[in-house]
């Protein structure tokens, strides 16, 4: 059967396979900090060559930030859009790496074998999944599977500027039948998991200014405002005490879990105190009428990101601040609308202001969250390829994160997104020491090809 040449190919191949990976995380592309642009452009050219090698129309594609990589490769049958992203996450803080961010190796450890680097697992371990899965049909074949796409993008963890607008002026060229993504995780080490809705997410940044400089605390302070006295008591009043958000019709939108959902995800059985206990923590903080896979799948969140002011470094300054500062999120679910949050918000700490204080607003990314089509039959049909190569059967589950893209391909192009992904809730993404298990990478590789075996029969 083809089907197995194809999967001894990606087996005999995954040493080579590995080496094309660890080139790729040598390239430094933090897409939200400009010090890298040349780096993200680098690892765009990087994916061109790639794509070409296996005989894809590839070419880079400029945008306002930083390209797009778009690949064609002419086909019978449903039409797969690949979408992957190729840009990371910062580094910092720096000195809580074990090793160089951008200097990736194979490391051995007590859970097997891993690839450590910034973007091992988010997202270019994953990407190039899907990318080897192609390379090993190609080898067996003699070409690729079917009609397919390739989209990469290098803006997502910047919160994809670009990509509406580049959506809409290529519409055309990129619909397809099915886009698949792989850019979510496994829902346990034996089990696959195909992601049937996201989380969408607003982001703020706000500044409180009070005097007109920083100023002696002695002097000043007791009749001067302290901007981060002000930052504080709003923030804390985000929350109620039973972990409700406040900011006025915050809710409009969200929606009860259906019966038939939660008892899916109530089979799933998951352990939240491992879940928990893996981080250090014991007890669920969200709303406290929810069970902890509610809290993360199903229901919105605000979280402070950061929050600064005043004298940082070593020692003490008694000094009162002329500004304080945050960085705000939301995790949006159901029908929550970001433009209206945003403005509900932004009134909400305008409103609680005292005399001689006044903000300024940067406005971040806004994503509405995602539900997927599962009566799409690639759905099925993707569930029962996976099933040989796991121990365990795929589970349709909730994804927390937020991967606005899914969304954007429904609404702009009318094309299906079908999330699947290999990541472990162990990979540390965006944090330091990311690691994708070596183990992730194989069965992801020879998961695509079952699931394009499956796709393009
Ligand atoms: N790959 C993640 C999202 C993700 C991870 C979804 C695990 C589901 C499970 C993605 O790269 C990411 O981190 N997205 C950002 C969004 C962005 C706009 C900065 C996020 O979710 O914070
Ligand atoms: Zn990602």
């Amino acid at each position: 059967m083809t089907l197995d040449a194809v999967l001894s190919r990606i087996d005999e191949d995954l040493p080579q396979a590995t080496d094309r990976l660890i080139q790729l995380l040598k390239i430094q592309s933090i897409s939200t900090d400009p010090a890298y642009k040349a780096e993200c452009d680098r690892a765009a050219d990087w994916l061109v060559e790639d794509l070409r090698s296996l005989g894809v129309d590839a070419g880079k594609r400029a945008t306002p930030g930083h390209p797009m990589v778009v690949g064609h490769h002419g086909g019978e049958g449903r039409h797969l859009m690949f979408y992957g992203h190729y840009d990371v996450q910062p580094v910092d803080p720096l000195n809580l790496w074990d090793r160089d961010p951008f200097d990736p190796q194979i490391e051995d450890t007590p859970n097997g074998k891993v690839i450590r680097g910034r973007g091992a697992s988010d997202d270019k371990g994953q990407l190039m999944t899907f990318v080897e899965a192609c390379r090993a049909w190609k080898a067996v074949h003699g070409t690729l599977p079917g009609h397919l796409t390739f989209f990469f993008e290098g803006e997502e963890e910047s919160g994809s500027p670009s990509l509406v607008p580049f959506l809409k002026e290529n519409a055309d060229e990129l619909r397809a039948d099915v886009a698949l993504i792989c850019d979510t995780g496994l829902f346990g080490d034996d089990t696959p998991a195909i992601v049937t809705m996201l989380r969408g997410l607003l982001g703020e940044e706000l500044t409180i200014t009070g005097p007109s400089k920083d100023l002696h605390s002695g002097l000043y302070g007791g009749p001067s405002i302290n901007p981060v006295r002000v930052l504080s008591r709003i923030i804390a009043g985000l929350h109620d005490d039973t972990g409700r958000i406040t900011v006025p019709g915050f809710y409009d939108g969200v929606p009860e879990l259906p019966g038939q959902l939660r008892s899916q995800w109530d089979n799933l059985n998951f352990d939240h105190s491992a879940f928990l206990g893996g981080v250090g923590l014991s007890t669920p903080a969200g709303e406290q009428d929810r069970t902890p896979l509610e809290m993360l799948w199903s229901r919105p969140t605000c979280e402070v990101n950061g929050i600064w002011g005043g004298y940082q470094g070593d020692g003490f300054k008694t000094v009162l601040p002329a500004q304080a500062h945050a960085k705000i999120s939301f995790r949006l679910v159901g029908t929550q609308d970001p433009h209206e949050i945003r403005k509900n918000f932004r009134k909400m700490v305008e409103d609680q202001l005292p005399p001689d204080c006044s903000v300024e607003w940067k406005a971040h990314g806004a994503s509405p969250a995602s539900q997927m089509s599962i009566e799409n039959p690639a759905f099925d049909l993707a569930r029962h390829a996976l099933s040989p190569e796991w121990p365990k059967p795929a589970a349709y589950i909730g994804g927390g994160g937020s991967i606005p893209i899914a969304g954007y391909f429904k609404s702009i192009l009318d094309t299906d997104s079908m999330l699947i992904g290999f990541a472990k809730a162990d990979d540390q993404i965006h944090s330091p020491n990311e690691k994708y298990d070596l183990s992730s990478f194989h069965r992801g590789i020879r998961s695509w090809a079952r699931v394009l075996d499956a796709l393009t029969r």
